[in-house]
């Protein structure tokens, strides 16, 4: 049970789509960003393990070209957006920072 905690809505569902633009957030005291991939919605703090900076190139832009790996910005990192594992990049093997968060097929929401 989670007395005590909050939970903030994040977006429409149906907002989320898959391979789509992802939406940022405020969680925790940081900045989260949410994605829809495999058909499930994924969360991680909008911070690259590799200089702690943002990832999205525009804002809400997270993935490559062919919507299929969350790419940073600023070096070109790329992450499994299903894990957060970066597999390729200055960061390799390290992993963006999960973040909880649960759609009801309404919302999505974060604990906060
Ligand atoms: S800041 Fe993300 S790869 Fe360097």
């Amino acid at each position: 049970m989670n007395a005590g905690r909050r939970s903030a809505r994040v977006a429409s569902s149906s907002s989320l789509v898959e391979g789509g633009r992802g939406v940022r957030f405020e969680s925790g005291g940081g900045l989260c960003f949410a994605l829809r991939v495999e058909g499930r919605v994924v969360a991680y703090r909008n911070e690259c393990p590799h200089t702690g900076g943002e990832l999205d190139w525009n804002e809400g832009d997270f993935l490559d070209a062919e919507g299929r790996l969350i790419v940073c910005a600023t070096h070109g990192a790329l992450f499994e957006p299903s894990s957060g594992r970066c597999v390729s990049g200055p960061c390799r093997g390290a992993s963006l920072e999960p973040v909880a968060v649960r759609d009801d097929g309404e919302s999505v929401v974060a604990a906060e």
